[in-house]
């Protein structure tokens, strides 16, 4: 096993995060807007109960908000034109994962996703990064094995550290490549809980030093690995993981918390740390299994 993929915590001989150097804080984020945004297949639980209930002009005030919501916590946001057909594009994290190398080169490793409704979104974002600095990496699956972005690969705040969920819709074995393009060590989760099929479901880093996590959606080893390296773990109820999607929160450089409406107890812990909070509503986009983190990507440089 390359000496930069961490799966249990007897791999972490040697490893700390103080040993980690530091890494780029995101410069902004790119969003889609959700001109085509439809739920037609249940392709995780979220849907399978709402096909066809997508509101499209709810959907569409929704996201300005959110926007409008970064750009208000200091974020810029960068828009990519949505392409018709492509219902998923909203969900602009799952489909790259970006990021800086060592040397500073800025990188777009596009994803291969797992279902082929979603998998002509990958080139409209590739071109997005080619015209705007980035050196666009493929995964290299032989078809194979599939690989959904930030929505299983997640940075730790500040660090070059990469957490890598497996389970649903990313194959472990696609982490040798995360870690290669990156240069950057990647330590594996597995998520057992269908309900959690991303890790951006049940893993949201708040700070360097804290993360809130649903536990269940992992097994046991993974739990072991997250409890290790992180001093501070905050665990989400189950209704506030679920209903709110809380986890899919998305902490802008461990200060402001953009996250759904309504999830009281998870909220409340992240204003105790000295968080800011800013709650808005993404509760069309939640019928289709994503919230705040996954509707933007982190840009870089
Ligand atoms: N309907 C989308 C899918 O199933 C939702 C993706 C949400 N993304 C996320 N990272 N949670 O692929």
């Amino acid at each position: 096993m390359s000496a930069n993929l961490y799966r249990g915590i007897s791999d972490l001989k040697g490893f700390s995060l103080r040993n980690c150097p530091s890494m780029d804080e995101p410069s902004g984020v790119l969003m889609c807007p959700p001109d085509h945004f439809q739920i037609l297949s249940a392709n995780n639980p979220y849907m399978a109960r709402h096909v066809g209930a997508a509101d499209r002009e709810k959907a569409m005030k929704q996201w300005a908000e959110l926007a409008a919501a970064f750009r208000a916590a200091g974020c810029p946001v960068s828009v990519i034109p949505p392409t018709p057909g492509l219902e998923d594009m909203v969900f602009a994290a799952n489909s790259s994962l970006t990021g800086t190398r060592p040397d500073g080169e800025k990188v777009a490793l596009i994803s291969s996703m797992r279902h082929a409704s979603r998998r002509r979104e990958t080139e409209a974002f590739a071109s997005w990064y080619e015209a705007h600095g980035y050196r666009v990496a493929r995964t290299k699956s032989g078809g194979h094995e599939t690989f959904e972005g930030s929505g299983d690969a997640v940075w730790h705040p500040g660090k070059r550290l990469i957490w890598g969920g497996h389970g649903f819709r990313t194959d472990p074995g696609m982490f040798e490549q995360v870690a290669e393009t990156f240069k950057t060590p990647v330590i594996q989760l597995k998520l057992v809980n269908e309900r959690f099929y991303h890790l951006d479901t049940c893993f949201c880093p708040l700070t360097p030093e804290a993360v809130l996590i649903y536990p269940s959606a992992f097994d046991a080893a993974s739990l072991e690995l997250i409890l290790k390296i992180f001093p501070i773990v905050v665990t989400a109820s189950e209704s506030d993981a679920v209903s709110r999607m809380a986890c899919n929160a998305a902490v802008w450089r461990s200060k402001t918390a953009v996250m759904q409406k309504g999830a009281g107890a998870a909220s409340g812990h992240m204003r105790a740390m000295g968080l800011e909070v800013v709650e808005v509503d993404t509760s069309e986009f939640i019928k289709s299994g994503g919230s705040v983190y996954c509707m933007k990507q982190y840009l870089f440089g």
